[in-house]
Parts: structure tokens; C-alpha cells; sequence
């Protein structure tokens, strides 16, 4: 995992002349997503449901911001809209997100221009991109077809075969604070992993390397890329670029607001179908009674699971085993209206995936600026292509019943935000806290749904009676320490 080449910021300018551009900069067209839908109505679309539109509109983050300015006098500066509203910033129009909601919508968001006008990439957090702040549209190809709306460019900042492209992406999906926490570590995350190495040689390996943040979260059809004279099929990148949150409102109108949100869940499940690999054995523990072990795996995504903004991520697994009809471990089981936090109080053998961010004085801290360290215990992502059997990225439990387990049943959840966190900001009086709860996912990570009995396990040497999910790639079953895996 060497952090290698620096782009190359040279780019050929092709097109026509700049009939969007003015002297004082980009022209308001220009800035505006909507002047795009036209000629790119697909990835209009996808990118008006995604959260880089919804990110300045988001309740949760225009309450958090509002309380930071307050709560730092001040010092917070433009540390949030930087990120959530960066054109804004770019231009100089805003410096501390307060005044947002007086601002074109153009200027709030990660818009298209922001991606697509990035110069150069400066670091690797905090959002280090400065923008050209002309009228080029930077993209993956050479030869566009000339429009009259935008010239456009070749940038290897925005071309998915060259691997540092996931710099773009990851320099804003990185999050260091004031007191130097690393408090979002996607892209250090994907650069400590295989999918940042180049494919090697051997051909067997290649297709588990060189995958960037765009290879997953934008997959591509074939397809025209702009409803336009002379244009060809190329590939047609889907732009939903979806992760765990949802719209917490009707963004962008009651109308439209709802489709979009049924349109992220759709992708978000197929994205979420291979992430997680589960197991659960059952097997007769030391010195009597039974162990029920659950395992689990991060299999596909390219960074931890979760990743992000992980200190508001609620993953848990659920478990119930039975003897007969007597429940012996009852653990995770919470409706989606009730509190994980809350149940984990009651539960110390609750079993719970995020980060905790602790205060100066040592206690739990939920604001971005307080955290002055973070404890996580996040599914890991592999360094090494998962070819080989790694035991250092499993991640095992064991509850032990007194008698015996004859059926047991698991499920892994997620919620992307908890309800503590809602009513806490609903002091800010921006939003309905009641109304934001009830709009919060639960999401059930399917894959990891499995049920053991007797006979739908297998006996394995080391671990017992298990099921595996059907995401597994390697087997947990596996005596030796390094077996080939996925045949
Ligand atoms: C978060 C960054 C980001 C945002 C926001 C974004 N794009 Fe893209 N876009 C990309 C990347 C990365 C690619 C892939 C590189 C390429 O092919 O140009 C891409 C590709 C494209 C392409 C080339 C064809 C394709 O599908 O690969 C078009 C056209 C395009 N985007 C238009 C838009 C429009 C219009 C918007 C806003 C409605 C937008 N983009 C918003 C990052 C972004
Ligand atoms: C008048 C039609 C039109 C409008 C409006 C328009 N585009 Fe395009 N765009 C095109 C055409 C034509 C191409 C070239 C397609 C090709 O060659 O396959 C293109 C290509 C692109 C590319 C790929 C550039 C490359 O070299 O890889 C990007 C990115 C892009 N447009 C972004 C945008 C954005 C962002 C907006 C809104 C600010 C926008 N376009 C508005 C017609 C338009
Ligand atoms: C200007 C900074 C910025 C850039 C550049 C950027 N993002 Fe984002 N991204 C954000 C912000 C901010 C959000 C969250 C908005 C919110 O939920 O309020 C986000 C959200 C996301 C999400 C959804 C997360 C979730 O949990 O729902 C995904 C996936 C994502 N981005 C992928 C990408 C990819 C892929 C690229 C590169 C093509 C990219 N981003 C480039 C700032 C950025
Ligand atoms: C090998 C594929 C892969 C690569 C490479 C990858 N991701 Fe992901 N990513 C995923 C999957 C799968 C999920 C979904 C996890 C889920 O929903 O359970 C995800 C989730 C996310 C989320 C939401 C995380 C959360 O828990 O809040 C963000 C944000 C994100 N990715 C951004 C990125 C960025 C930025 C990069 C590049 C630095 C990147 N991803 C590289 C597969 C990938
Ligand atoms: C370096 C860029 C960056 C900075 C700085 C940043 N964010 Fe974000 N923010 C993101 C990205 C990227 C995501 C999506 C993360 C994910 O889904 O994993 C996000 C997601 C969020 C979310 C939605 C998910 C959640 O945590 O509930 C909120 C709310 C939020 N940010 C608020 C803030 C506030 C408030 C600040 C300032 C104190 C801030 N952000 C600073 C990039 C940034």
C-alpha cells in the first residue's frame, strides 16, 4: 500500500470556444445542475437523489453546523460547508453555513461543476480541491463531441483507469478535526487496502486489485452520455453513488422527494448484497453447555464496514437461539422505532460495529468538533487480495447457553444515524425531530440473514456445525491457516 504518483495536472483542452464561461468566472448556467439535465437528463437524475445534491439540505447537518458555529464562537469557520456546500465556499459565498438557506440552490451540495471543474488535489483530507473555475468540463474522455453549452477536457483526476483517481473522492471522504482526529477514514481506509495496489502480473489476481472509489460506487453502462447530435455509445457512469444514508425530507420536493429515495434504496440493497459475509456455528463449548459463535467478514467493500461517518453508524447483529421453543439468547432484537443505544445499555453482550468518540475529559461525545478521540471496532478491509484464507480480518463472538441449542437464527442491522443524535440537535429548532425519526432506515444487511439447524449445518474441523451466508467467499470452516478460497 505505497502511496505512489502525484497526478498529472496537464489535461488537453478540446471543444469549442467557451460559450459558458464569463470573465469573473463560471457563468450561473454554468454552476447550475439544472442547466446539465437537458443533455445529461440520466446523470441529472441520479446525481438530484444522491446525498452530494441533498448534502447542504440535510436537517441533521444544517442543525449540526448551526450548533458548532455557536458552541466554537465561531471557530468552526467554513470547516463543514467546505464539504457540503463547496462551489459556495469556492466562490466566496459563504464562510460558516449560516446563511445557506439564502443561497441559490446551485450553490449548495457537491454539484457537478465541483467534481467536474476539479485543477488539482492538494492533500489528502478536509477537502484539499481547488477548481479551475473556468468553463471546462473535466471528464475521462479525450475526444468529446463539441457542444455549445461547455468545452470539455481529458483529467486523469476524473479517468478511473488511472488508480489515483480515488483521490478526488477520498480527499473529501476524510475527515480530520481540530484535535487532529481522524474522525472519517474512508480513503486512508481504501489506500491501506488491496483494491489501492495496481493488478499485479499474475492474471488470477487481477481482478481483485486496482479498484477505485468510481469502480464500485459508479458502475457503468453502455450507453450515449448526453442527448446531443453525433453522439456515440460510450459508458454511462451511474451517478446515485449511494452509501447508507436516505433523505430525511422531501428533498428536492414532495413530488419527486419519494422516488428518489425508492430509487437509492433499490441500488443501495444490491450495492449492500455482497458487503458483509456472516457465519454461525453452534458447537459444544469447554467445561459443558454450548457456544453459539457468530463470524463475520467484510467482503466487498473497499474500505471498512462501515466507513465514513462511522461515529453515527449503528451496525449490530441480531441473534436468538432456542432449545425447543425456550429462547436461550435473545440479543439486538429492536424494533425500528426503538432506540440500539438504548438497548445496548441493557445488553452488555450486545454486539455493535461503530466508532466511538470520546471528549477531552474522556466521555462520550457525539459532536464533531468535541471529539478528541476515537475507540472503533469496525469490520476491517483486507490488505491482501481475498484469495487466501486471512484469519486477521474475521471478526468472531461466541454466547454460551447451559444446555443445549437445537435452532438459531441471525441477521446483521444498520442504521445510519441514531435517534439520541436527532433529539439532540432538535434543540437547534431547525426540523421535527419526530418527523426525522420516523424517516430513519433500518436496514436489515440481507445477506447475512441465515438460520442454523442440524441439518442445514455443516461439520467443520475447527469451528463446529455452521452456516455460512451465501455472500462468503472463504469459508470459515477452513482448517488451515492460509487455503485457497472461492472454489
Ligand atoms: C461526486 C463527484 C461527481 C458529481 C457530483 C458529478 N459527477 Fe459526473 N462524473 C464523476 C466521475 C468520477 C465520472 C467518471 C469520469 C468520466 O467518465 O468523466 C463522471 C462522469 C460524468 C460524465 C461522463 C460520462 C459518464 O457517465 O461517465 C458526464 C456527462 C457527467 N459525469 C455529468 C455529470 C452531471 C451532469 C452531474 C450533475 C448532475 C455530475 N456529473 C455530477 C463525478 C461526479
Ligand atoms: C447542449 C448540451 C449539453 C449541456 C447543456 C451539457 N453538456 Fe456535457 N456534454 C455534452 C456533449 C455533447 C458531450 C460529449 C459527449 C460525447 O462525446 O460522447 C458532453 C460531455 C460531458 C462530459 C464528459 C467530458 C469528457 O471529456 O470526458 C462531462 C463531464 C459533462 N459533459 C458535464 C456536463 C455538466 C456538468 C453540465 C452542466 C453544467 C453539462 N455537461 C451540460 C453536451 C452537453
Ligand atoms: C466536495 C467533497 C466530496 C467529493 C469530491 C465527493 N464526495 Fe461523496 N459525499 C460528500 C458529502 C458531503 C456526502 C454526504 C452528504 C450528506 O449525507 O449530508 C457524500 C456522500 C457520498 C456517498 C453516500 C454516503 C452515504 O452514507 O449515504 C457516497 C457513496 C459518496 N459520497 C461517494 C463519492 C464518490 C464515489 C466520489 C468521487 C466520484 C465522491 N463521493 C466525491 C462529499 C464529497
Ligand atoms: C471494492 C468496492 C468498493 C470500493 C473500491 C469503494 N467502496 Fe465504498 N462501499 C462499497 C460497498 C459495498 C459499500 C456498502 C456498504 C453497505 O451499505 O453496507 C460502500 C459504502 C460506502 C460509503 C458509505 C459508508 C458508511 O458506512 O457510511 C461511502 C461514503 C463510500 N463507500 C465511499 C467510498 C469512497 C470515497 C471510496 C474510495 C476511496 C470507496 N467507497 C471505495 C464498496 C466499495
Ligand atoms: C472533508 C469533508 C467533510 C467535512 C469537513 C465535513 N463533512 Fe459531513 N460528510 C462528509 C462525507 C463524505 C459524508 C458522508 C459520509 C458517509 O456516509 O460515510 C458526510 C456526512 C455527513 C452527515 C450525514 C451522515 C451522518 O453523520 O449523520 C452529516 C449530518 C454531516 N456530514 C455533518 C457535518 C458537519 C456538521 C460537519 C462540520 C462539523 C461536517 N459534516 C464536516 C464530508 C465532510
Amino acid at each position: 500500500m505505497t502511496r505512489k504518483t502525484a497526478l498529472s495536472l496537464l489535461s488537453a483542452v478540446v471543444g469549442l470556444a467557451c460559450a459558458a464561461e464569463t470573465d469573473g468566472g463560471p457563468s450561473e448556467e454554468m454552476l447550475d445542475p439544472a442547466s446539465c439535465e437537458e443533455c445529461h437528463p440520466q446523470h441529472y437524475r441520479q446525481w438530484l437523489g444522491s446525498m452530494h445534491a441533498y448534502a447542504a439540505d440535510d436537517p441533521i447537518f444544517l442543525a449540526m453546523n448551526a450548533r458548532g458555529q455557536r458552541e466554537t464562537g465561531g471557530a468552526l469557520g467554513d470547516f463543514c460547508v467546505r464539504c457540503h456546500a463547496p462551489v459556495a465556499v469556492a466562490l466566496g459565498k459563504t464562510t460558516d453555513g449560516l446563511n445557506l438557506d439564502e443561497l441559490p440552490q446551485a450553490m449548495k451540495g457537491v454539484t457537478c461543476y465541483f467534481c467536474h471543474n476539479v485543477e488539482s488535489i492538494g492533500g489528502t483530507h478536509n477537502n484539499p480541491i481547488k477548481l479551475a473555475l473556468d468553463g471546462v468540463m473535466r471528464g475521462q474522455y479525450g475526444d468529446p463531441v463539441p457542444n455549445p453549452f461547455h468545452d470539455a477536457a481529458y483529467a486523469p483526476e476524473m479517468d478511473d483507469n488511472v488508480l489515483a483517481s480515488g483521490d478526488m473522492c477520498g480527499s473529501c471522504h476524510d475527515i480530520v478535526n481540530n484535535h487532529e482526529v481522524h474522525l472519517e477514514r474512508t480513503y486512508a481506509e481504501w489506500v491501506s487496502s488491496f483494491y489501492d495496489d495496481p493488478s499485479p502480473d499474475d492474471p488470477a489476481l487481477k481482478n481483485y486489485y486496482a479498484n477505485t472509489c468510481t469502480g464500485c460506487h459508479m458502475p457503468g453502462s453502455n450507453s450515449p452520455i448526453a442527448d446531443f447530435d453525433g453522439v456515440q455509445t460510450r459508458r454511462l457512469r451511474d451517478h446515485s453513488m449511494v452509501g447508507v444514508d436516505l433523505a430525511l425530507t422531501d428533498f428536492p420536493d414532495a413530488e419527486l422527494g419519494p422516488a428518489l429515495v425508492e430509487e437509492q434504496r433499490v441500488l443501495m440493497e444490491e450495492q449492500r448484497a455482497p458487503a458483509v459475509c456472516a457465519g454461525l456455528c453452534v458447537r459444544p463449548a469447554d467445561g459443558g453447555g454450548t457456544d453459539v459463535v457468530v463470524w463475520l467478514h467484510n467482503e466487498a467493500a473497499g474500505h471498512y464496514w462501515p466507513s465514513g461517518a462511522a461515529q453515527d453508524r449503528r451496525a449490530w447483529v441480531q441473534l436468538e437461539a432456542f432449545d425447543g421453543e425456550a429462547p436461550v439468547v435473545t440479543t439486538g432484537v429492536v424494533a425500528n422505532d426503538e432506540s440500539i443505544d438504548a438497548a445496548e445499555l441493557l445488553d452488555p453482550t450486545l454486539w455493535m460495529f461503530r466508532d466511538r468518540g470520546l471528549g477531552v475529559d474522556g466521555q462520550p461525545a457525539s459532536m464533531f468538533w468535541d471529539i478528541a478521540d476515537i475507540e472503533s471496532n469496525l469490520l476491517p478491509v483486507a490488505a491482501e487480495a481475498g484469495l487466501k484464507y486471512d484469519k486477521t480480518t474475521w471478526r468472531e463472538r461466541s454466547w454460551h447457553v447451559d444446555g443445549p441449542v437445537d435452532r438459531a437464527v441471525m441477521q446483521v442491522n444498520l442504521r445510519p444515524i441514531p435517534f439520541e443524535l436527532v433529539d439532540e440537535l432538535a434543540e437547534e429548532e431547525l426540523y421535527d425531530a419526530a418527523a426525522i425519526k420516523a424517516r430513519i432506515p433500518t436496514y436489515t444487511v440481507s445477506a447475512t440473514q441465515i438460520e442454523w439447524t442440524p441439518e442445514t449445518a455443516q461439520m467443520t474441523d475447527l469451528e463446529g456445525a455452521c452456516v455460512m451466508s451465501a455472500s462468503c467467499f472463504c469459508a470459515i470452516s477452513m482448517e488451515c491457516g492460509a487455503c485457497e478460497c472461492g472454489e
